[in-house]
């Protein structure tokens, strides 16, 4: 099996249940002899985890203006690509990201309303041709979302990130951003109803990825 591993996105905004499913993803795949190296953005390295704290932690009296939100987004992926990501799926491990590039056209593009053609720019230069063969994109009404997270900031506790403290009608061009994703790339994303109870979104996920692991194979 000397063949490059896949890389495998989950994407959707807040509280959809991107890290539920991706504990579920990786045990599934590892308890098929799939090498799976778990990780997400921004960060996934300890200097991209840097530029996470810049982009999600409190901006003080000097708010990050939005070109400065999106040069660091690709600069802390750059650092994941060339860190960890290129070499896992050089030695043909499985790579599986929570959030990736179609985060940055939803919350950059869609979101803040940057250049969707400067996004696409700064794709194919941090990127090169690498792109994920497989997204899963969780899908749900704003307004179910937020009670999870609100539910789930109740149980566990913590702040609110520069994201999260955003309004509804952000959320909404997000959503609505992922979804145009979805539409123009319908063979790499695949939408999940993220709504249902997890075990109908965990069976759907899983179908989707036997389907993966036997082309694969
Ligand atoms: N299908 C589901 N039905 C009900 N609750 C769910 C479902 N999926 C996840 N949850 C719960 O919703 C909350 C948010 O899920 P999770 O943390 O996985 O979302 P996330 O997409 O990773 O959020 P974030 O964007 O903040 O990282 C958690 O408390 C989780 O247990
Ligand atoms: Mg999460």
């Amino acid at each position: 099996m000397s063949r490059r591993g896949r890389f495998i996105t989950l994407e959707g905004g807040e509280g959809v249940g991107k890290t539920t499913n991706g504990a579920l993803i990786r045990a599934w795949l590892e308890a098929r002899g799939i090498e799976v190296v778990a990780t997400r953005e921004p960060g996934g390295t300890p200097g991209a985890e840097r530029i996470r704290e810049l982009l999600l932690g409190a901006d003080g009296d000097d708010p990050l203006c939005d070109d400065a939100e999106l040069l660091l987004v690709f600069a802390a992926r750059a650092q994941h690509l060339a860190r960890k990501i290129r070499p896992a799926l050089e030695r043909g491990a499985w790579v599986l990201c929570d959030r990736f590039t179609d985060a940055t056209y939803a919350y950059q593009g869609a979101g803040r309303g940057g250049d969707i053609a400067q996004i696409a720019t700064l794709e194919r230069l941090v990127q090169g041709e690498l792109r994920p063969d497989l997204t899963l994109l969780l899908d749900m009404p704003l307004a179910a979302s937020q009670a999870r997270l609100a539910s789930r900031l109740a149980a566990q506790g913590g702040e609110r990130d520069r994201f999260e403290q955003e309004r509804g009608a952000f959320f909404e061009r997000v959503r609505r951003g992922y979804l145009a994703r979805a539409e123009a790339e319908p063979g790499r994303i695949t939408v999940i109803d993220a709504a249902r109870p997890l075990e109908r979104v965990q069976a759907d996920i899983l179908a989707r990825l036997e389907t993966e692991v036997a082309a694969w194979r």
